[in-house]
């Protein structure tokens, strides 16, 4: 099976997790546009969903499902989203598409996050993959110093083809962070937290995911935490 088929074998398999009549809170990714094409096909039976991103909004539109504000909801029972790591205790390293902060404050206010994810991405150590921390431009080499001395080598992402800084749909700018080897993703998550001119830190792993459907050769596998 290819990666996509995997994607789409767990987009699919999330649908079990929709609530008729809710509004479903959506990330954002390859994965989790595998799974907008899927809920498009159910759409019926929701009442809409709030996006972790303006580009997941656009595609939620395009297939006619109305698109919520935050502001506008209280909470919401499901929250599906993509990971770039996840571990057995469900701590994810999150935002390789940029949405890192949108994303965690829907799964803040979501009661059950199920990630959806091909098999590559389940690891025994977060930090294989750079950890994306979003920061306000003007600090952006300010937390890069306080990064480099928990250890981290932070590198600015910059726009594809250019050397112009990408920024983020909030204004902010993303450092990727290479060298962690994070064995306390709890305690990594809330120190990095704590740096002034951080927006927020991919590590989700105060509010981790309840569920994980994993792409495998195998089938979709179902991990609980
Ligand atoms: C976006 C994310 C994505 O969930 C993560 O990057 C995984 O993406 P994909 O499903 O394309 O592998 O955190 O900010």
């Amino acid at each position: 099976m290819t990666q996509d088929e995997l994607k789409q074998a767990v987009a699919r398999a999330a649908i079990e997790y929709v609530v008729d009549g809710e509004i479903i809170g959506v990330g954002t990714g390859s994965t989790a546009n595998f799974f907008i094409d899927e809920l498009g096909k159910i759409k019926s039976r929701i009442k809409g969903a709030v996006a972790s991103s303006e580009a997941t909004a656009t595609r939620l539109r395009g297939h006619g499902i109305e698109v919520f504000d935050l502001n506008d909801v209280e909470s919401i029972s499901v929250y599906v989203d993509g990971a770039d790591e996840i571990n057995a205790t469900g701590a994810m390293i999150k935002g390789g598409g940029a949405a890192l902060t949108r994303e965690k404050i829907v799964a803040s206010v979501s009661g059950k996050f199920v990630c959806i994810a091909d098999g590559s991405k389940l690891v025994e150590t977060l930090g294989q993959f750079p950890l994306p921390v979003e920061v306000v431009p003007m600090a952006a080499n300010a937390v890069s110093r306080k990064l480099v001395a928990l250890g981290g080598q932070p590198r600015l992402r910059t726009k594809p083809g250019s050397t112009d800084a990408f920024v983020t749909d909030n204004g902010g700018y993303i450092l990727d962070v290479a060298g962690l080897a994070i064995t306390d993703a709890v305690a990594l998550e809330s120190e990095i937290n704590q740096i002034v001119g951080v927006i927020a830190v991919g590590l989700f792993a105060r509010r981790g995911a309840d569920v994980c459907l994993l792409g495998t050769g195998d089938g979709v596998k179902k991990l609980t935490f």
